[in-house]
C-alpha cells in the first residue's frame, strides 16, 4: 500500500503519535503503521489519511480520537512470570523489610499491559502474606489492555513461556482453553490508565517504593526515555527503586538514580540526600 506519496503522510502522524505517547517509528515500520492507521481512519469513517490526520491535530475530539488510535498501536506483549527473579527480589528484599519496619509499602507498575506483571507480582505478595499491607498500583495507555486485566481471563499465549507451579496452582483455575486469574488478585490491585508521556496524568500516583517500568523504554526516543524516567523519580521516595527490563539500561542517560546490583538484579535507587554524599551516584 504505501508509496513515495505516503512517506510525507507517515512522517506528519508518526510525529503526531510520538508527540502524545512517544512511540517511537522508523522508516521499516512505515508498511505496518500506515495499514494499522488505515483500518482505525476507515473504522471511524474518514475516506484519506490526510483528513484523518487534520481531524486527530486541530478537531475538538481529535485528541480523544488519537488516543483510541495510540490504543491500536502499542504492542501490549507480556506474559506471566516474565523476569520472574527481579519480581522476587523486590517481594523478598524490598517489600518485606519494609513492612516488617512497621511501613506500607507503594508499588507502581508502570506500564502493565494486559497485567500478567502485577498480578505475578501480587502472587509472590501473596504467598509471604503481604499482599494486604502493600498499595499495589499497575497502569497501562491501552484501555483495551486494561480491560483484559481486570476481567482476569487470560489465553495460552500469556502462560507460553512457561509456569512457576507453585503460584499457578494457587492462583491460577484452568477453564477450558482459559486461564482465570483468582478475582482477589485483580481486586487487591489499583488499575489505572496512565499515559507515561503526560506528567499531569501522573500526578496522583504519589510517592513509590518500587517502580516498574520493563519493556516499555524501547519503544521510544532517547530524549523522551529521559524524560520519562525524570518523571518516574519524581514518584520514587528517597531509596526508592527503579526496575527496567532485564534487556533495558539507563547507565548511558545520566539520571539522578544510582545503578545497584542486588542478586545478579539491576535496580535503580533513588538516593537520600546522606547516602549520596556516601556512596556517589551512577554515571
Ligand atoms: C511490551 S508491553 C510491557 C508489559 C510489561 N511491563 C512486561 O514487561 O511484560 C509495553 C506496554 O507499554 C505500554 N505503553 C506504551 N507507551 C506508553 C505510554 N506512553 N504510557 C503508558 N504506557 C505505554 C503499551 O500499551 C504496552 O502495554
Amino acid at each position: 500500500m504505501t508509496t513515495s506519496a505516503s512517506r510525507p503522510v507517515f512522517a506528519i502522524l508518526t510525529a503526531l503519535v510520538e508527540e502524545r505517547a512517544g512511540l517511537h517509528y522508523g522508516p521499516g515500520e512505515q508498511d505496518v503503521f500506515l495499514e494499522r492507521v488505515q483500518t482505525r481512519s476507515e473504522e471511524v469513517g474518514f475516506e484519506s489519511l490526510l483528513d484523518y490526520y487534520y481531524f486527530l491535530r486541530y478537531d475538538p475530539g481529535g485528541a480523544r480520537e488519537l488516543d483510541e488510535l495510540i490504543d491500536r498501536l502499542v504492542v501490549n506483549e507480556t506474559y506471566f512470570f516474565r523476569e520472574l527473579e527481579p519480581l522476587r527480589l523486590i517481594a523478598s528484599q524490598l517489600i518485606q523489610p519494609l513492612v516488617s519496619s512497621g511501613r506500607r509499602p507503594r508499588i507502581w507498575s508502570a506500564a502493565c499491559a494486559t497485567g500478567e506483571e502485577p498480578l505475578t507480582l501480587a502472587m509472590l505478595l501473596a504467598q509471604a502474606g503481604l499482599l494486604s499491607q502493600v498499595d499495589l498500583i499497575a497502569s497501562d495507555i491501552s484501555q483495551r489492555a486494561l480491560e483484559v486485566a481486570r476481567r482476569g481471563r487470560f489465553g495460552r499465549r500469556s502462560l507460553r513461556y512457561g509456569i512457576d507451579s507453585e503460584l499457578a496452582t494457587r492462583w491460577i483455575r484452568e477453564e477450558g482453553d482459559r486461564f482465570q486469574i483468582d478475582p482477589q488478585l485483580i481486586e487487591a490491585i489499583d488499575w489505572r490508565r496512565l499515559n507515561l508521556c503526560v506528567p499531569e496524568e501522573l500526578a496522583d500516583i504519589g510517592a513509590c517504593d518500587v517502580v516498574l517500568c520493563r519493556n516499555v523504554l524501547i519503544y521510544f526516543r532517547e530524549e523522551t526515555v529521559a524524560r520519562v524516567v525524570e518523571q518516574l523519580t519524581t514518584h520514587l521516595k528517597p531509596d526508592g527503586v527503579l526496575l527496567v527490563g532485564v534487556a533495558e539500561s539507563l547507565l548511558r542517560f545520566g539520571t539522578a538514580l544510582a545503578c545497584e546490583e542486588m542478586n545478579q538484579v539491576f535496580l535503580y535507587r533513588k538516593l537520600s540526600a546522606l547516602s549520596s554524599t556516601q556512596t556517589g551516584s551512577a554515571p
